[in-house]
């Protein structure tokens, strides 16, 4: 056995979001964001659950810090409910909101855990919904808006603000696909609604910083997978290619490199005004950390479907999760590939990875997950490699810190290292958590 040993001040992490796990959906003056009006509509989440209850972090959140520091955890990454603070999506602050995520950060700087808090993980205010949402210019500068509140609160103790999680999947699977709130199945308003998403990356960006009571470091969080292609054959080839610029460097190229590739979609060229405008690709390039959520490559054929003509394969002989294959070599290639292809001057983390597993309690109350220890085991260990190799990698978030809400798939699939009955809500930690403990305790996994 070989020891995997990890830089100083590697931060291991564990992540959640707002709407998956607080519940209180209408608790102290929140409103409605479009999460709540989503999963109310029959049809959408899968046996008609909703997050109105969730795990009921929202009052259980200090047995869930006390967790968090059983396992050790040296950062926690979480999200903010944007309604929560500004319950129409502008305007009106609500202070019970604040109260809420002041309690939190507080508990968990008593605990030594580094706050790392997303102002936004796909719940956007219904109000603002209800006035044409991210495919909307004006949604952007709301968000600014929001990022102020936010910043001129919190940031006297909280030294890491991410803007987004995933505007990839926010745009395209909530205006694009319709999959996700608020279920628009309209392919260019999620090409609006991406552009528009990482234009507020921009404005929040200058509005934390001006607002800031100390130096903080701003990132946003990015859903990445490798392309590859079915067959070797020319069109497949394409294909990879055609989903790599839609995915990967849609997000990536004006991030980091201040271009866009989405000008270049026909889809784009037909839109009746410039959808970029001047100055826009510059206000988005300003980032301190780039956060990648990786779980899964995508095996892509050639095929009728919008703007892209391509479909997902899934091969014979590869071992495949719930919800995707699982390639821990993959989470090797996208840190190489931002490295090479990018020179990010900006940090760069593991901001979620993780696996559904059909976990439940033994006849002893323990859950023995090895599945997912497994993972954890070969994904970790291809982090090292790429550090091995010159990647600078600060840290490693793992997604989840406890089982909840996976969007359209309701309460199925299970992320957590801390198992949760949702009967009576009582958090049990998995075999993987413990395992997990003893790697941040370790600084390194053995293989
Ligand atoms: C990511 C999301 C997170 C969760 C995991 C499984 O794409 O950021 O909320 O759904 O997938």
């Amino acid at each position: 056995m070989t020891t995997l040993k990890f830089p100083k001040n590697f931060v291991w992490g564990a992540a959640t979001s707002a709407y998956q796990i607080e519940g209180a959906w209408n608790v102290d003056g929140k409103g409605p964001s479009i999460w709540d009006t989503f999963s109310h509509k029959p049809g959408k989440i899968a046996n008609g659950e909703n997050g109105d209850v969730a795990v009921d972090h929202y009052h259980r959140y200090k047995d869930d810090v006390k967790l968090m520091a059983d396992l050790g955890l040296r950062a926690y990454r979480f999200s903010i409910a944007w309604t929560r603070i500004l319950p129409e999506g502008t305007g009106k602050v609500n202070p019970k909101g604040l109260a809420f995520y002041d309690r939190l950060v507080d508990d968990m700087l008593k605990q030594d855990i580094e706050p790392y808090a997303c102002l936004f993980h796909y719940d956007l205010p219904q109000a603002l919904q209800d006035q044409g949402g991210w495919p909307n210019r004006k949604t952007a500068y709301a968000f600014a808006e929001y990022a102020r509140v936010v910043s001129d609160h919190l940031t006297d103790r909280v030294k890491v603000i991410f803007t987004h999680n995933e505007p990839w999947v926010t745009a395209v699977l909530g205006y694009f696909l319709g999959d996700h709130a608020p279920g628009i199945k309209d392919p260019p308003a999620g090409i609006k609604a991406l552009h528009h998403l990482l234009l507020s990356h921009g404005l929040a960006y200058e509005a934390i910083r001006a607002a800031a009571k100390q130096p903080v470091k701003i990132g946003i969080t990015l859903n990445l997978n490798p392309m590859y292609p079915a067959t070797d054959s020319k069109i497949d080839r394409e294909a990879a290619m055609r989903v790599d610029a839609l995915v990967n460097r849609s997000v990536l190229d004006p991030l980091l490199k201040g271009t866009s590739p989405i000008q270049e979609f026909a889809l784009v060229k037909m839109l009746s005004r410039s959808l970029i405008e001047a100055g826009d690709l510059e206000k988005i390039k300003q980032l301190d950390i780039l956060g990648v959520n990786y779980y899964s490559r995508s095996v892509l054929k050639h095929a009728n479907f919008p703007l892209v003509s391509a479909a997902q394969t899934f091969p014979e002989g590869n071992e495949y999760s719930g919800m995707w294959e699982i390639f821990p070599q993959g989470i090797y290639e996208i840190l190489m590939r931002i490295w090479k292809d990018y020179h990010p001057s900006c940090e760069l983390m593991v901001t979620e990875n993780g696996v559904p597993v059909p976990d439940g309690l033994d006849f002893d109350g323990r859950v023995r997950d090895e599945r997912r220890i497994r993972y954890l085991q070969n994904h970790i260990a291809q982090v090292h490699r790429a550090i091995k190799d010159g990647v600078p990698v600060k840290g490693y978030f793992h997604w989840s810190l406890m089982d909840n809400f996976e969007w359209a798939l309701g309460y199925g699939p299970r992320f957590g290292i801390v198992y949760v009955d949702y009967k009576t809500l009582k958090r049990t930690v998995k075999d993987s958590g413990r395992w997990f403990a003893k790697v941040i305790r370790d600084n390194g996994i053995k293989i």
